[in-house]
């Protein structure tokens, strides 16, 4: 049996290519080496306030997304979340298992919270669903970004908890897949990484930015007090910059060297940029043809949570068992 690769993405903000660079193109291409699920998280979505006509078609434009970006429905199930229950009942049963001191210890939650005027409880057990989303599926491996080590660690001690409680119930997952994903920082700032929730105008370039609008950031971009492209003494800016050239054109480290030592920050941008826009247009291309059928989009969904659908009762009737709930089998 494959192992099974189990990743969110909350429907929030506006992908981008750090996102891209770092998970979708990987997912692309691991997808058929292994049984993956990617899930759309948007019960995690609402621990924070969000206007329920923006959210609902953030939903299907990440679903979209998605395949535009090569993830075959076929083989990966696409799911919405909150259209598979067993999300939520089996969170509470963790939310039961989860000791309040580890979840206030998580660093997400003190930065998240700290800027809200009320915190909703959900914010707090946000986590908790996260190991609900990940254990339902036995997942073995989940490849997240650095900022949701944390939670990972999180779910791996909720699910070593339960097992020691009522015996052996959950697979304790990985984190990663070795060497995953590409690193992108803020074009604004290249010491923070690019992130969904930074609303700069000059941060990141979204996957459906207009070619006129990723010339323009580009341009914008930070760079260094150098006046050309060196290698040896270049600061994160310029280093970020070549990075995104890199991981769009697959280009080898000498020819990097070659093509753009002694460049100046200009010419850069434009070769970046115009990569950049190479790439996307395709992925673009495809999101129109795929959005302008939201028949096809839905039947997508539908499928992946009839797939995975008997996975996830499983595992909560298992658990019901386990914990001495009542079960009519
Ligand atoms: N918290 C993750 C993020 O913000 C999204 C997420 C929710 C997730 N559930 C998950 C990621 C399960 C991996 C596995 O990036």
């Amino acid at each position: 049996m494959k192992a099974r690769v189990f990743s969110g993405v909350q429907p929030t903000g506006n992908l981008h290519i750090g996102n891209y660079l770092g998970a979708l193109s990987n997912w692309v291409k691991i997808q058929h080496s292994y049984e993956s699920i990617f899930c759309i998280v948007d019960l995690h979505a609402v621990t924070v306030y969000q206007k329920p006509e923006e959210l609902r078609a953030k939903i299907l434009e990440i679903a979209a997304l998605f395949l535009a970006a090569g993830i075959d429905p076929k083989h990966s199930s696409i799911i919405v979340q909150s259209s598979v229950p067993a999300h939520s009942e089996l969170a509470w049963m963790l939310t039961c298992v989860t000791p309040m001191g580890w979840l206030q210890r998580m660093t997400q939650f003190k930065a998240k919270s700290a800027a809200q005027e009320t915190v909703g409880d959900g914010l707090f057990q946000y986590p908790v669903l996260m190991a609900a989303d990940i254990l339902l599926y036995h997942a073995a491996i989940v490849p997240v970004g650095d900022d949701q080590s944390q939670h990972l660690e999180l779910t791996r001690d909720i699910a070593q908890r339960f097992n020691s409680l009522y015996g052996e119930t959950f697979v304790v997952p990985e984190t990663k897949l070795p060497g995953f994903g590409a690193r992108v920082m803020g074009l604004d700032d290249p010491t923070a990484k690019m992130s969904k929730s930074s609303a700069g105008a000059g941060h990141a370039i979204a996957l459906l930015d207009t070619p006129e609008k990723i010339r323009k950031t580009f341009n914008r971009a930070t760079t260094d007090s150098n006046p050309a492209v060196d290698f040896a003494t270049m600061g994160p800016g310029v280093e970020n910059l070549l990075g995104i050239y890199q991981a769009f054109s697959g280009t080898a480290d000498a020819a990097m060297r070659e093509k753009f030592t002694g460049m100046r920050y200009g010419d850069l941008k434009k070769q970046v940029a115009e990569m950049v826009i190479m790439h996307l247009e395709p992925l673009q291309q495809r999101y129109r043809e795929i959005t302008a059928d939201p028949g096809y989009l839905e039947g997508v969904l539908r499928e992946g949570a009839a797939r995975v659908t008997p996975i996830a009762n499983d595992t909560v009737e298992l658990v019901k068992r386990r914990m001495g709930l009542y079960t009519a089998r």
